[in-house]
């Protein structure tokens, strides 16, 4: 689901840009690359985790989101850079071939996914054997989800349940190579980097 102005405001302001870029050096520690990677970003939003992808690695990013508006935002400014494209694309139906790419980045977005289940099986059919996916979701409780449905404001929140991952993730033939589930006041946050089987 698009985000509303709001949520875009926070989406797009520095501190969101920080701390995806931060998110990303640190989940990026868990994957080893030894040859040219192939990247996709899913709803990424502002674009800076891309850029910051960009930049670091050797190889190619293909940045995605939903929400045309967004990657026009996202492509500002990054015109000359060679190695990273924008794409309006819904991550339950991604315009990729079977085993595209080696690393798919996914941060904050399935929780916005009515549906999330096919986005997740989309990641597992474009990703590589050995591939990585590197993975970061807020997880509200239920009553939240289910307040923000009937409210005229309503963020889109999906509840996402962390087991069912797991298990869909296992049934995939994932591994599980880092995970952190960290409790604020409000929802919890979901860290994690898999890796597809052989
Ligand atoms: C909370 S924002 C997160 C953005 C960015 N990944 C970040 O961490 O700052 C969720 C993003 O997912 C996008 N989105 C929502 N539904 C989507 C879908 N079905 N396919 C692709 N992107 C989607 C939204 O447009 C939005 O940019």
């Amino acid at each position: 689901m698009k985000m509303l102005g709001f949520e875009k405001l926070l989406v797009n302001n520095p501190w969101s840009k920080k701390r995806g870029v931060e998110l990303a050096k640190k989940l990026m520690e868990f994957v080893e690359l030894d040859k040219r990677t192939d990247f996709l970003e899913i709803g990424g939003g502002n674009g800076e985790v891309a850029k910051y992808i960009a930049r670091y690695y050797i190889g190619d990013i293909t940045a995605t989101d939903i929400d045309e508006k967004q990657i026009t935002v996202a492509r500002k400014g990054t015109g000359s850079v060679s190695n990273l494209s924008f794409q309006v694309a819904d991550a339950k139906d991604l315009p990729f071939d079977d085993e595209t790419f080696d690393v798919v980045i996914s941060f904050g977005v399935l929780h916005h996914i009515e549906g999330w289940q096919e986005a997740l099986s989309e990641i597992k059919r474009v990703l590589k054997p050995k591939g990585y996916l590197v993975y970061a979701e807020v997880i509200y409780p239920e009553g939240i989800s289910e307040m923000d449905k009937v409210s005229r404001f309503s963020f889109g929140l999906e509840s996402i349940d962390i087991d069912e991952i797991k298990s869909l993730l296992k049934k995939y033939e994932f591994t599980e190579i880092h995970s952190l589930l960290e409790k604020t006041l409000v929802c919890q946050n979901y860290e994690a980097v898999y890796r597809k089987a052989d």
